[in-house]
């Protein structure tokens, strides 16, 4: 979709969006606030600006009559730029032209998910499971060679293979398989984990398939499973679908998981439910993509260390009670059925190591897929979700921990807190002079709640605009009723009950704000302590990777204004998506990453911040916003 560019008067601010953005959209983006308090829902009218040039498009609407329409005059949220416009923000929706300052324009963090490409330049194009199409010369009565010696022998010498294995269900197939094409066949190839080991022969053919081979890729998430269907030959994702985890019925965190797995039967009962959602998720891929299940070679999952012991159906208890230790960090290579995983008898499963019991593989796969282990540069990971877990380092030395953030950027202890889902309020600001409320939502509907990212605009832009303080309380001198106490809790309503889904003010209040600077605070102390454990500081580090639920919409400034991020430059920043998924489909795309995770598993020193002694003073210090070391947020002083 091509661009245009969105002129906003009276200041003279432009920026570019894509052709059929919201004036609405483009002014957020832009940092041009409009006062808009129904998310953008087209029902408050308050969002009323005046097209001076250019081409819009958007349906009429009560809130505009119709001698105000000829005008020029249109609801911003209704109304998408179609080529260059000029759009006026008329005093009666800015309120005060002093209102029209401009605040700093939004922006994320840039998204990179490594390409196919760039793994074909690398060298790195080299399946875990291949094909080879081999024209065997049939016996004869000169030639009296078993068949799998003839089989071993052609694929040495034609193809280079050495050091084979055939194992006893593929050795009872060849009979007849050999036989159906005149020993024309297709053998499939599994590479060994390790460099030593040996290449398996999982299967055989008839006839030449080698254009159909196909491995499954797999997160194995608390809350929900993703799985994407991996074309091994051109190396394209040609399917995904995801479902919520089965298992969220019976907890929703990793801990009440466990403790469910201490009951009778419970384990078997969290193995039972978390395959029928690995079994769902596999056959829609299958339907969308029309390939059939016997084409599938092998599947790769990455989950935490819970997930990873409940799928294995490894007893979890010793996870959650100190020590805190996991049953095992490598597993062996698995048959998929063993698992009850719907494939065939032929198909590996490979699960992801841990490196302990809160650092999982699904953070292993992230250093992995991200690139993280081959890079050069002082990298910091952080992986914010339900909880959030930090890898420093790079290709030569990684230090990990897990921070107990807790789940308020996924909404957990927030009020109004709610996942990332249509009514989510995603993006705010703030009229400086009357406090009024610029909204959006997910959707563009009338607000149901708050998501992570709409919660960190909120509080960064509420301390930005001196409506709150530095530990995250409201300024009682303020003159407008959208800030209030109930019952002795201080809190600025976002919306009104008219105004909302929920027939109830959706309000930010000091306990949300609270929650959230101890999350971000548990984050970013985290990092320090992992960096002043090793000798370094926030300073040395070249990149920022987030992965993550909301990585991709955090405000990048905002999330320095609330001590979240580092201050480091905004280019330094790059979105890696879900990494676990990212690195359960470069295994399958790449054996070097199977035969390099286990080197880089045991090269990840594990802190237990808990136990380490400079985390509290770190953890208590980072308590403000953005913190009580303001040097160390040179832009904010
Ligand atoms: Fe446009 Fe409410 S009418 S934001």
């Amino acid at each position: 979709m091509s661009n245009v560019q969105v002129t906003f008067l009276p200041n003279n601010v432009s920026i570019e969006v894509a052709r059929g953005e919201t004036v609405l959209r483009a002014a957020m983006a832009a940092g041009v606030h409009i006062n808009a308090s129904c998310g953008g829902d087209g029902t408050c009218g308050k969002c009323r600006v005046m097209v001076e040039a250019g081409s819009v498009e958007g349906e009429t609407s009560d809130r505009i009559s119709a001698e105000d329409r000829e005008k020029g005059y249109r609801l911003a949220c209704k109304t998408t730029v179609q080529g260059d416009v000029t759009i006026r923000i008329p005093v009666e929706s800015a309120v005060d032209i002093s209102a029209l300052q401009r605040q700093a324009p939004r922006r994320t963090a840039t998204v990179k998910q490594i390409g196919l490409e760039e793994i074909k330049e690398q060298g790195l194009f080299l399946p875990a499971v291949e094909k080879r199409y081999l024209e065997l010369t049939p016996p004869d009565t000169q030639d009296h060679l078993p068949d799998v010696t003839r089989l071993v022998n052609h694929l040495r010498l034609q193809h280079d293979e050495h050091g084979l294995e055939v194992s006893l269900p593929v050795i009872r197939q060849i009979p007849s398989v050999f036989r159906e094409q005149d020993f024309k066949v297709t053998v499939t190839l599994a590479r060994p984990v390790r460099s030593s080991g040996k290449t398996q022969i999982i299967r055989v053919e008839p006839g030449d398939t080698t254009d159909r081979n196909y491995a499954v890729a797999m997160d194995i998430g608390t809350t929900t499973i993703y799985g994407q269907l991996v074309d091994l030959v051109s190396g394209k994702v040609v399917a995904e679908n995801g479902d919520f985890n089965g298992q969220v019925s019976y907890g929703e965190d990793v801990i009440t998981r466990i403790m469910f797995a201490e009951k009778p039967g419970g384990l078997e009962t969290l193995q039972r439910v978390v395959i029928e959602t690995v079994n769902k998720v596999l056959t829609r891929i299958l339907k969308q993509s029309k390939i059939a299940r016997e084409e599938i070679s092998l599947i790769t999952l990455a989950g935490n260390t819970t997930m990873t012991q409940l799928l294995l159906k490894v007893e979890p208890r010793h996870i959650r009670r100190a020590p805190y230790v996991p049953t095992a960090s490598i597993y062996p290579t698995i048959r998929a059925t063993d698992l009850g995983i719907a494939l065939d008898d032929h198909v590996t499963a490979l699960v992801y190591p841990q490196v302990s019991s809160y650092v999982g593989g699904d953070i292993v796969a992230g250093v992995m897929g991200s690139g993280m282990y081959r890079s050069e540069a002082l990298t910091l990971f952080m992986d914010i979700g339900t909880n959030a877990e930090v890898v420093i380092g790079n290709k030569d030395w990684m230090a990990c921990a897990a921070c107990s953030a807790g789940p308020a950027f996924e909404g957990g202890g927030i009020q109004f807190g709610m996942r990332a889902a249509k009514g989510a309020i995603e993006d705010f600001s703030i009229d400086p002079e009357t406090l009024e409320p610029m909204l959006m939502t997910i959707g563009n509907v009338r607000p149901k709640g708050i998501c992570g990212s709409g919660l960190i605009i909120i509080v960064a832009t509420l301390f930005e605009m001196g409506v709150i303080d530095n530990q995250g309380k409201f300024d009682r001198d303020l003159n407008t009723p959208r800030i209030r106490a109930t019952d002795n809790i201080y809190e600025y309503v976002l919306a009104f009950a008219d105004q909302t889904q929920i027939d109830r003010d959706i309000t930010i209040n000091e306990i949300d704000i609270e929650n959230l600077i101890r999350a971000k605070g548990a984050i970013y102390s985290g990092c320090t302590t992992l960096l002043k454990e090793v000798g370094m500081q926030l300073d040395d580090v070249e990149q920022i990777l987030l992965a993550g639920g909301f990585g991709s919409y955090v405000d990048l400034e905002r999330a320095m204004i609330i001590g979240l991020l580092p201050e480091v430059a905004p280019e330094k920043v790059v979105y890696v998506g879900n990494s676990s998924l990212l690195g359960a489909r470069m295994s399958a795309l790449t054996n070097s990453v199977r035969q390099q995770v286990v080197g880089v598993t045991n090269m990840m020193t594990n802190f237990e911040l808990s136990e380490t002694p400079s985390y509290m003073d770190n953890y208590v210090a980072s308590l403000f916003l953005p913190h009580t070391d303001m040097d160390r947020f040179p832009r904010l002083k």
